[in-house]
């Protein structure tokens, strides 16, 4: 795979990292108009919520928007070693198998990113940026799909 453009990806991420919940909030609502079963498996207490609306504005699932963006954020910190992640997030893909994650949900997480980008940078997300996340992205569910090994 190739290597993401570390300037690009630095830039880009300024301008949505000043508010994440917003931006995440913006990933997640898209996440779920595209795969909406993935709702159910998010459940706190036993709690089942009714609609995408009700899960979003629930402060325990504010808090996993906020969990994903600081995992992204620390990608882009270290972008250009991801590898000094690998075990964080081959241990953070277990955890998401271990709750009934399908692996191919994640290229839905994917495209909901790349909405999300395109929506907060409108025309400054040029097609360079956009192949530089697909491959930031890629390295991450790569690293994240061990904890799926030996399935
Ligand atoms: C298919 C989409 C996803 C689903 C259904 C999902 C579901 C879950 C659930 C149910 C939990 C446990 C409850 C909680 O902590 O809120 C969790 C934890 C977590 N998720 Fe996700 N998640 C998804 C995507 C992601 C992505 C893309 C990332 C980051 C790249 C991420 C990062 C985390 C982190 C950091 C935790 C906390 C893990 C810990 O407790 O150590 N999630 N996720």
């Amino acid at each position: 795979m190739e290597r993401p453009e570390p300037e690009l990806i630095r830039q880009s991420w300024q301008a949505v990292s000043r508010s994440p919940l917003e931006h995440g909030t913006v990933l997640f609502a898209r996440l779920f108009a595209l795969e909406p079963d993935l709702l159910p498996l998010f459940q706190y207490n036993g709690r089942q919520f009714s609609s995408p609306e009700d899960c979003l504005s629930s402060p325990e699932f504010l808090d996993h928007i906020r969990k994903v963006m600081l995992v992204i954020d620390a990608a882009v910190t270290n972008v250009e070693d991801l590898s000094s992640l690998e075990e964080y997030l081959a241990g953070l893909g277990k955890k998401h198998r271990a709750v009934g994650v399908k692996l191919s949900s994640f290229s839905t997480v994917g495209e909901s990113l790349l909405y999300m980008l395109e929506s907060c940078l409108g025309p400054s997300f040029t097609p360079a940026t956009r192949a530089a996340w697909s491959q930031l992205y890629g390295a991450v569910v790569q690293a994240m799909s061990r904890g799926w090994d030996g399935e």
